[in-house]
């Protein structure tokens, strides 16, 4: 990929390195890192390395009667942000809208005035959703420019936000389709709720996912299950699945998602990782009905806190996703102990950068 933003942008810190090469450094990089457990042969599952992420946040930089996207500088290069030409690794539906959008905006004083930041979603039709983010009061009289918008880019719906305050022309939320072994499955994304960046690989770690499963008996929990991602295609593994997730509007739409999907062997819950894990503690009644020998974890960065690791502990089998190879090291120093290791995958959904994803399977010995 060669992209204009190269050596300016601070976001695509392996700009000078080959794809092949950054693949063959991250996995190297991945097997010192858990050297010392006993791991398979890591898998290493790759993606498109150009137009491959599904929202991006940009800051807007206002120069004269200019306005431009920015991102963070290079690390070298000091604090702060740098107006960019073009990012090419934003979805192809993305990239399309980004400069005619800001031209538009450009020409209206009083979308421009103030404006800070815009946000991108795309799903895989090239629908959008696309927020702009203020710094200065804004009301509902803002619709009448957002209108002139929306007829230019039909297949935009906007959100407009300032502090504490939000407004939505027509809708908050996208369908996306991922397509996973040859079926379709469709899932409501929410704007502002965590989804997975890199659809391509989306599809590739759920069924990764759904064939290091398919011979676990008993039932499935979920923690940090967002908008059921995993929780949907793999409830056609087990028998039941119970999934959790702190954010209210992911568990809505994974209860939807559910529903769109024909699945009604699944509980979500909407409480944290620590607070579920009370509830085997205190042997809740809503844990009753369970065989609870499997868990699928997909935690943020910090990895699991040490009530939520405790509680994982307890299964038999886990499947971890992980976006930190360091915290799940931790974790699996825990969790590696009487389990063997079945799988290891290193799952590349943030080419040009150092982040690594990973997948990891214990079973019980
Ligand atoms: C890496 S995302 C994974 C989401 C989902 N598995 C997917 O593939 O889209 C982590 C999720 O954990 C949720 N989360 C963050 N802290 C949490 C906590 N303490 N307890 C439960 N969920 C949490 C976030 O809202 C987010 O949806």
């Amino acid at each position: 990929m060669i992209c204009s933003s190269f050596g300016k942008c601070g976001s695509c810190v392996l700009w000078q390195m080959p794809y092949s090469e950054q693949l063959k450094m991250k996995s190297e990089k991945l097997k010192e890192l858990f050297n010392e457990f006993n791991m398979p042969e890591l898998e290493i599952i790759n993606g498109n390395d150009e137009h491959f992420r599904a929202r991006a946040e940009f800051r807007v930089w206002h120069e004269g009667d200019k306005s431009f996207y920015a991102m963070r500088k290079r690390k070298e290069d000091g604090r702060g942000v740098i107006p960019i030409e073009e990012c090419k690794i934003v979805d192809k539906a993305i990239y399309d809208v980004m400069a005619p959008l800001m031209n538009e905006i450009e020409k209206n004083d009083n979308l421009r005035f103030k404006l800070y930041e815009i946000d991108f979603l795309s799903n895989s039709k090239g629908e959008l959703i696309v927020t702009l983010i203020y710094h200065k009061k804004v009301d509902e009289s803002i619709a009448e420019d957002i209108e002139k918008l929306k007829e230019k880019f039909k297949n935009i719906d906007f959100i407009v936000r300032r502090k504490g305050r939000k407004f939505v022309f027509d809708k908050n939320y996208l369908i996306e389709e991922l397509n996973i072994n040859g079926k379709t499955y469709k899932y409501k994304i929410i704007e502002n709720t965590f989804s997975q960046p890199n659809r391509k690989m989306s599809e590739k770690m759920i069924e990764w996912a759904l064939g290091n499963s398919k011979h676990l008996k008993g039932d499935l929990v979920e923690l940090y299950c967002g908008n059921g991602n995993f929780t949907i295609p793999l409830s056609e593994n087990f028998r039941k699945v119970i999934a959790t997730e702190i954010n209210q509007e992911s568990i809505q739409a994974a209860t939807f998602n559910a529903d769109i999907n024909g699945r009604d062997n699944i509980t979500f819950l909407a409480m944290s990782a620590a607070e579920f894990s009370s509830l085997k503690k205190d042997n809740s009644p809503l844990l009753s009905s369970y065989d609870l020998k499997n868990v699928l974890i997909d935690p943020p960065r910090a990895g699991l806190d040490d009530k939520s690791r405790k509680f994982v502990n307890d299964f038999e089998n886990i499947v971890y996703i992980s976006c930190n190879p360091e915290t799940l090291k931790r974790d699996l120093e825990t969790l590696a102990n009487g389990r063997k290791i079945k799988a290891f995958a290193f799952f590349d959904q943030f080419p040009y950068t150092e982040h690594m994803e990973c997948g990891v399977v214990l079973e019980k010995m």
